[in-house]
């Protein structure tokens, strides 16, 4: 083995060693367990429709888009979904990419760069920030000034030290935490980002299709400034795959000139984007489903409570369980696989050490029983 090798067969030591080591699950089984690992939140994912809508679009326009937007790849689908998006989002432009990962990755870098600005901006960020968001940073070559997950007085205290500063500003965090399942303050994170003349950049991933009169996510309702940015994923509660940006048109203008992302990659495939406009166009009919979702994450919550178990800060369809150690948690994630639940067990890098814990993902698809079924197999962990 060269030297190369052997440090990333050490390193994979090293990690199964501390509990930490990841591994894809396993797909003869996974079929026959009862999932709660997933973030197809409103069941979406298999219903015929979309599943319809995207051979309709691949008829139509395609299995592939052939080319980067600005190339081969613009087709009349892509352009009316974000309008779409725009006008739900109440943005005056939106923009698609091929995943939600993608879209912070590019449209973040971009929105921050130095050359650009002028200088290196001011980043304020919530602690908990997504992976794809802190990589918007790297990529930009910006040091994040941390506050305290959901702390807006922290936040307040933080732009106060600073507005001196004649740096430009900007003020990330996601709306749903992804793997908390608590909320972000939207409305009083846009009035701070307006008070001292921050970008506001919200993450609305977890919370598109679940939160919102119409299920367009918490940014809906808010009035959105044009310096607010919000971006949102195809790929959970529309149980497809993919993500947006909704902004101004200013902005649009700017990222399709320079997020690397956008510009450097196959356009979203119209198959996807037709199911995904598909699922888009039925949030605002599926309100009974979004309460009975929440309703049930109450009720789950308030059984975990029951056993003695930490369900964190969750007010949300995602529900953790935490249990603090890695090991720990790969054991309870397992044996719930014995029983026939999956869940994920996550675990740092992903979440701060000491903090593992069981992620539980509530969809609209799950029954009563599952629900039962669930809470029993946690009792007897
Ligand atoms: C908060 C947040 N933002 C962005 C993403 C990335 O989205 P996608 O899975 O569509 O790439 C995720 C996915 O896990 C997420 O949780």
């Amino acid at each position: 083995m060269t030297d190369l090798l052997r440090r990333y067969s050490d390193t994979l030591t090293a990690l199964s060693r501390e509990g930490l080591l990841r591994r894809l699950p396993d797909t003869d089984t996974a079929a026959d367990l009862l999932d709660f690992s997933g973030n197809d939140y409103l069941g979406l994912a298999h219903r015929p429709e979309l599943v319809e809508a995207a051979a309709e679009a691949g008829r139509r326009f395609g299995a592939g888009a052939t080319g980067s937007r600005l190339l081969s790849g613009n087709t009349p689908l892509h352009e009316a979904f974000e309008a779409r998006i725009a006008r739900d989002k109440g943005a005056e432009a939106a923009l698609v990419f091929s995943s939600g990962y993608q879209a912070n990755a590019a449209a973040i870098a971009a929105l921050l760069d130095k050359g650009a600005l002028g200088a290196e901006p001011l980043v304020f960020a919530d602690r908990l920030n997504h992976a794809s968001m802190h990589l918007g940073c790297t990529l930009a070559g910006a040091r994040q000034l941390r506050y305290r997950h959901l702390d807006l007085a922290h936040l307040q205290a933080l732009l106060e030290q600073h507005a001196d500063d004649n740096r430009p500003k900007a003020i990330l965090s996601e709306t749903v935490f992804g793997m908390d399942g608590d909320l972000a303050d939207v409305a009083q994170l846009q009035a701070l980002s307006l008070r001292s003349g921050a970008l506001l950049y919200l993450d609305e991933a977890h919370a598109t299709g679940v939160f919102g009169p119409h299920g367009y996510g918490l940014a809906e309702t808010i009035e959105l400034a044009p310096s607010t940015v919000v971006m949102g994923t195809l790929s959970k509660a529309l149980g497809v795959s993919g993500g947006y940006v909704a902004c101004s048109g200013l902005v649009r203008d700017y990222l399709i000139n320079r997020a690397g992302g956008f510009i450097f990659s196959t356009a979203p495939s119209p198959l996807v984007l037709g199911a995904a406009l598909c699922a888009w166009e039925m949030l605002p009919g599926l309100g009974p489903e979004r309460a009975a979702l929440l309703e049930r994450a109450e009720r789950l919550r308030v059984a975990l409570r029951g056993l003695g178990l930490d369900t964190g800060a969750s007010t949300t369809q995602i529900v953790p369980v935490l249990l603090g150690d890695p090991l720990r948690t790969v054991a309870a994630r397992d044996e719930l696989a014995a029983r026939g639940i999956r869940v994920s067990a996550v675990r740092p890098p992903t979440v701060p050490q000491g903090t593992s814990r069981l992620r539980l993902g509530l969809s609209a698809a799950h029954t009563d029983q599952d629900m039962t079924r669930l809470v029993e197999a946690l009792r007897a962990l």
